[in-house]
């Protein structure tokens, strides 16, 4: 495993996003929606640096590749979500790859009509998305690696790690 984030680095990109995320909303009561399970790290680390009043929630998106189902066909699980109807969201998530996920999720949670709606990512992969839009706020941008911690996984492992690690081909 190469080194790509360290905990101190991770540390200083969630502080200037939270205080971008500060100073954009300027004290309006704010939703965070998590995607699970990617941004737990993410979203635990983040919300303790928000002090204005917030809620807090989780989302889960599932994407089925089977044969009777579309392919890439995204599933939305949204039991652990607050109401969201007329309340400024932020949705997170670990990182934005081709992008599909996030780009499902929003789709999905535009419905349920909010009063605005974000995204942020911690991790901006480069030269993947396949959809038309991009994350309103990222902390990193990488290069096209396959990338494991906080938060991040490989088969659901390595999640716990504090910093963030490329797994190389032969790890995989
Ligand atoms: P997307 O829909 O292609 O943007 O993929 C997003 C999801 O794929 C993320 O939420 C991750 O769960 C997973 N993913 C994409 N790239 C990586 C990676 O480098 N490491 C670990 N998970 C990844
Ligand atoms: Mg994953």
């Amino acid at each position: 495993m190469r080194l790509v984030l360290s905990e101190e680095q991770i540390r200083d990109g969630v502080a200037d996003l939270s205080r971008q995320i500060t100073g954009d909303y300027r004290g309006r009561p704010l939703t965070v929606l998590g995607a699970l399970t990617g941004s737990l790290v993410f979203l635990s680390d983040l919300i303790r640096q928000l002090d204005f009043r917030l809620q807090v929630g989780l989302i889960r998106a599932r994407s089925y590749r089977g044969r009777s189902i579309l392919p890439g066909a995204l599933t939305i699980q949204d039991a652990e979500m607050p109401e969201i109807a007329g309340r400024d969201v932020l949705l997170l998530d670990d990182i934005f790859d081709t992008g599909r996920t996030l780009a499902g999720l929003v789709e999905t949670l535009r419905e349920l009509r909010p009063a605005s709606l974000k995204t942020a990512v911690l991790l901006l992969k480069q030269g993947r998305s396949e959809v038309p839009m991009v994350p309103d706020y990222y902390c990193f941008e990488i290069p096209d690696v396959f990338v494991v911690g906080y938060g991040l996984d490989y088969n659901d492992e390595y999640r716990h790690l504090p910093h963030v690690a490329a797994l190389d081909k032969d790890e995989l």
